[in-house]
């Protein structure tokens, strides 16, 4: 019927007395607290449903797959009193977060509604969830470094705006504090922060302790905790991305800050294992990681406008696990990675930032010579240090044997001194680089 689209057949659809019904009702098949299965219904994946009589027990659902006739559905609320053969009605996609400059100083959940009790968003912008289609050629170079505020990362990590970052670590290691610290220093227009699959506990102490103050007027949170479904909580990450994209559309320079990427993999997880998907690492059915890249792929530079995301996030890395699958993919997505050593924290060194093992691949492009010249020097006299410590500390080792390890030893002090930061100080950029190039600035001897 190519020809439907003339006056004269719209004339007559007009006239002929039929109206499309929206409600395409289906009916629920099967419920298992989080999975649904409905019948009769026929919806394109991603579009939510409400289910069971409008009133008290109607929980929303989203579309996440079909087969056999039957709709997929995952549970987005709490546990419902539903009943078999309940009506599921289609509410429409959920394809768009609220961005814009209406969103600074708020709190919401993975669907967009605000939980921090100042009424409702008004004059939000739109943005599509899943992100606009970019090509390679829109992300900018990193060429420019970040001041985040902290030491460490300032002089010997250095971050470049547009670099995606992993902070890997274990649990209680001090991530919380070390974002904190960022969120409050770092030298950001705006700083969209996902709390995605964190304890409910957690997600309040962050927002009172860590995002108060002056760090709240330029920050948005998305709050997703651990008891919402998983749908939601890989909802949030994405309204997070989607809130930064639309602020570096805007020519903003944006911290993104991911909480964790882990908890976005469990989720993926989740849901890849209820459709039946089968696990394959660790117990990740492939669609889990895979959807990983597409996540971090979001962030970066605008090679068009003055606009970047920088973001950061963190990696569950519990024990000294080297083959998590979520912890291989991150390092080899992301531009760089902080590792966090609990040897340190224990020893009470805070942010128990471990400089071996950490790298920011974007580094050299964006740090003058002597820079990084001395954030060489300092990591060989660690490393020479951290070889040789065990001779060292059991005294087996003999001043005098080796230029190296008596110059390493020397300033080993130093060194813990330079990565040593309270969580309330904050040091500049260019104190950072002034400190390290007056410090270990000289070439070894
Ligand atoms: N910079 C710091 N200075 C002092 N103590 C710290 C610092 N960072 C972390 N800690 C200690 O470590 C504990 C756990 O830190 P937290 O950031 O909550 O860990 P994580 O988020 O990795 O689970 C904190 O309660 C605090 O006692
Ligand atoms: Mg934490």
């Amino acid at each position: 019927m190519l020809n439907r689209f003339t006056t004269d057949y719209l004339e007559t659809l007009a006239q002929a007395d039929f109206a499309p019904r929206a409600a395409v009702a289906g009916r629920l098949a099967s419920y298992d607290g989080l999975l649904m299965e409905a019948v009769g219904l026929s919806l394109p994946v991603g579009t939510v449903c409400a289910i069971g009589d409008k009133g008290s027990h109607c929980v929303e659902a989203e579309v996440i797959g079909f087969r056999n006739g039957r709709t997929l559905m995952m549970n987005l609320g709490g546990p419902a009193p539903l009943l078999p053969r309940a009506p599921v009605r289609p509410l429409g996609p959920p394809g768009e977060a609220e961005v814009g400059a209406a969103m600074l100083g708020r709190v919401v959940d993975g669907s967009g509604k605000p939980i921090d009790g100042l009424g409702p968003i008004r004059g939000a912008d739109h943005w599509p969830l899943a992100g606009k289609m970019q090509s390679p050629l829109d992300r900018g170079r990193v060429l420019e470094p970040l001041d985040v505020g902290v030491r460490a990362i300032n002089g010997l990590l250095t971050i470049g705006q547009g670099q995606r970052v992993g902070i890997m670590a274990g649990s209680g290691v001090g991530k919380s504090v070390l974002l904190g610290m960022m969120v409050r220093a770092a030298k950001a227009d705006v700083i969209v922060i996902g709390l995605i699959g964190e304890r409910s506990r957690e997600v309040a102490d962050f927002l009172e302790t860590k995002v108060a103050g002056e760090a709240r007027a330029r920050s948005v949170v998305v709050a997703v905790p651990a008891n919402h479904s998983p749908v939601l909580r890989i909802r949030g990450a994405l309204r997070a991305t989607a809130i930064a994209e639309a602020f570096r559309a805007e020519g903003k320079k944006v911290l993104l800050i991911m909480d964790s990427l882990t908890r976005v993999a469990h989720a993926g997880r989740e849901i890849g294992l209820a459709l039946g998907e089968p696990a394959s690492a660790r117990g990740y059915p492939p669609s889990a990681i895979a959807m990983l890249p597409n996540l971090i792929e979001r962030a970066g530079a605008d090679a068009h406008g003055p606009g970047s995301i920088t973001a950061i996030y963190t990696v569950l890395a519990d024990g000294d696990d080297g083959n998590d699958p979520v912890v291989d993919s991150a390092r080899s997505i992301l531009d760089g990675h902080i590792v966090l050593n609990r040897h340190l924290a224990e020893r009470g060194v805070y942010p128990a930032i471990d400089i071996g093992p950490s790298v920011s691949r974007v580094m050299t492009d964006i740090v003058g010579r002597p820079h990084a010249q001395a954030a060489r020097t300092l990591r060989r006299h660690l490393a020479t240090y951290e070889e040789n410590r065990d001779l060292v500390l059991m005294g087996a080792y003999r001043a005098g044997a080796d230029p190296a390890i008596d110059a390493a030893i020397a300033c080993h002090p130093a060194v813990m001194e330079y990565i040593r930061q309270d969580a309330d100080e904050v040091v500049p950029l260019d104190h950072a680089v002034e400190e390290l190039v007056g410090i270990f600035g000289q070439p070894l001897g």
